[in-house]
């Protein structure tokens, strides 16, 4: 009797050692307890669908929050507030190019994360505008950009787990003016330091990370001596970036912009991409971001030594003929987390877009 019980235990424990040594059990698989199952599963029975026994099954929404901010892709808007039918708030008739159509908190509400911004000097304030020779005008005045940031610090503290990418076109020459204009709009609290970043390549801090010490903003600007001056990251020292307008538009190429450095220079650790036209038009956007949107994303990998973009930036992003632009970011998550979160992550991501099992094995053999 008591070697029977031995003989029970000793195959207990065998049983137990092997579940705990794999953990590797896949959705559908049997199991017996949580530990049974990889990551993003659980291990529960669904009696009302028939089922006998346990198996895994998923817990956790895609994407995911572990990885380096640098393995996810965030849907970007250019010019984010040149936005149709909003009135310039000079009270002058707007004379100039419009690129958006509903407001920057829509656009947060819609799950855009990344913000192109142009910042000038004008009356005594920072505001949102558009060049003529680097000088904002009453009718290219859109609104102070204090207005548009306060937008963003309402929806940082209300979605405590979300991150926003800001992408300075920087006009400003006032000493400490755009550091001002973050202070003031409440943001410094979810400032990202220039001290975090990295410098020669290599993964940034993890999302997670990110959340849980509250720095959730990262500021980029395109003037270099503000990293030293106001702490503001200079945009290409940690990027690189492919041409803007019909220059990022050219299929099959995908070259940097005058101040990025090679597309391919792994020492910047993100890629931005642009594809949007020179002059924006929102009848054509719709083709613009769809399947010629698709085509440059793995032209631009593979421009970037084989990485894919971390933000894709359009005109008019919620047109298109069916996915569009988001459908773009997340083939772009897809691709990026494939490799790190195993085939079931991206098996429910596939089925999220709703896309054959076939195009795994074809996403799994580009992962790296
Ligand atoms: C521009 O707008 C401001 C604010 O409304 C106004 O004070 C100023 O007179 C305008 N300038 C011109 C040149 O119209
Ligand atoms: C990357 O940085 C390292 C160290 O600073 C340097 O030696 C290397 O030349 C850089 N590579 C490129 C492509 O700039
Ligand atoms: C887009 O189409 C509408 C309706 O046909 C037209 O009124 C508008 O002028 C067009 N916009 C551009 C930029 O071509």
């Amino acid at each position: 009797m008591g070697r029977m019980l031995e003989l029970l235990l000793v195959a207990l424990l065998l049983k137990t050692l092997a579940l705990t040594a794999t953990a590797v059990s896949q959705i559908g698989d049997e199991c017996n307890v949580d530990a049974d199952c990889s990551s993003g599963l659980y291990c529960s029975l669904c009696a009302a669908a028939g089922d006998v026994s346990t198996t895994c099954i998923r817990s956790q929404a895609t994407p995911s929050t572990h990885l380096p901010f640098n393995k996810y892709a965030w849907l970007t808007t250019h010019n984010s507030f040149a936005i149709e039918g909003e009135p310039s708030a000079t009270g002058s008739i707007l004379k100039t190019n419009m690129n958006q159509e509903d407001s920057v908190t829509d656009q947060l509400n819609n799950g855009v994360r990344g913000f192109m911004l142009d910042f000038y000097d004008f009356l005594d304030d920072v505001w949102l505008c558009h060049s003529e020779g680097g000088i904002c005008y009453n009718h290219t005045a859109f609104q102070p950009a204090s207005q548009t940031l306060k937008e963003i610090e309402l929806f940082l503290v209300a979605n405590p787990t979300e991150i926003i990418i800001i992408f300075i076109e920087d006009y400003v020459q006032v000493p400490n003016g755009v550091s001002e204009v973050f202070t003031n709009a409440g943001l410094k609290q979810f400032w990202f330091p220039v001290s975090k970043m990295p410098k020669t390549g290599g993964d940034w801090p993890t999302v997670d990370e990110m959340i849980q010490t509250n720095q959730r903003l990262l500021v980029f600007t395109s003037v270099e001596s503000k990293e030293e001056r106001e702490g503001i990251a200079y945009e290409w020292n940690y990027m690189v970036e492919n041409m803007w307008g019909d220059g990022g538009m050219q299929p099959g190429s995908c070259p940097n912009r005058g101040e990025s450095r090679p597309m391919n220079d792994a020492n910047k650790s993100l890629v931005l991409q642009n594809y949007f036209r020179d002059d924006p038009n929102e009848n054509l956007s719709c083709v613009d971001n769809s399947a010629n949107l698709e085509n440059m994303l793995d032209v631009c990998y593979k421009a970037s030594g084989n990485r894919w973009t971390n933000f894709l930036a359009v005109d008019f992003y919620k047109r298109s003929s069916g996915g569009g632009a988001f459908k773009a970011v997340d083939l772009l998550n897809d691709k990026m987390q494939c490799g790190y979160d195993g085939i079931d992550a991206c098996q429910a991501r596939l089925n999220l877009m709703g896309l054959p099992y076939s195009q795994l094995v074809t996403e799994l053999n580009t992962c790296a």
